[in-house]
């Protein structure tokens, strides 16, 4: 009888401990935290409303949402720096911009950028290539 009572307290304990104590998180803050960033606006929230993209990306715009993760940081190879440009900038821009939106060795189809336009792509290309 003893070792059930202790037994039974044990369990009580455990799961006493195992309880969260911090509530300071509300369900709003925690939806907010996880909202991704800029998606976030409400009805009749004119000011955000207005904030919200209207026509095409810039190129600045494509490159830092698409392209970044690779020509950023040179992952896979990417061109990176303006000498890893220069001799793919002298094949003309047409091919650049072909191989960009059908993809090339693993540079993958519009950089994984699938809503963007043609335009969008190319303006992403001129920006990386002169920064
Ligand atoms: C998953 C990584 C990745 C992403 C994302 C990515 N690229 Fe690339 N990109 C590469 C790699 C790797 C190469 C080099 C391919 C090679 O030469 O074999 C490359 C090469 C290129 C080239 C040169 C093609 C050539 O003919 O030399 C252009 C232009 C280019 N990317 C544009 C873009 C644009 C624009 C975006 C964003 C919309 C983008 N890339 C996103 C990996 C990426």
């Amino acid at each position: 009888m003893k070792k059930l009572t202790a037994a039974a307290l044990l369990v009580l304990a455990t799961t006493a401990y195992a309880q969260p104590y911090d509530n300071s998180m509300t369900e709003d803050a925690i939806k907010k935290r996880l909202a991704p960033v800029g998606a976030v606006y409400f009805e009749g929230d004119k000011a955000a409303v207005a904030a919200a993209p209207t026509g095409p990306r810039s190129g600045e715009q494509v490159y830092q949402g698409a392209c970044f993760a690779c020509h950023g940081t040179g992952a896979l190879g990417a061109p990176k720096s303006v000498d890893d440009w220069a001799p793919r900038i002298a094949k003309g821009k047409d091919i650049l911009l072909s191989h960009a939106i059908n993809g090339f060795n693993a540079m993958p189809p519009k950089g994984t950028c699938m809503d963007c336009s043609d335009d969008e792509i190319s303006a992403a290309i001129d920006f990386m290539t002169s920064k």
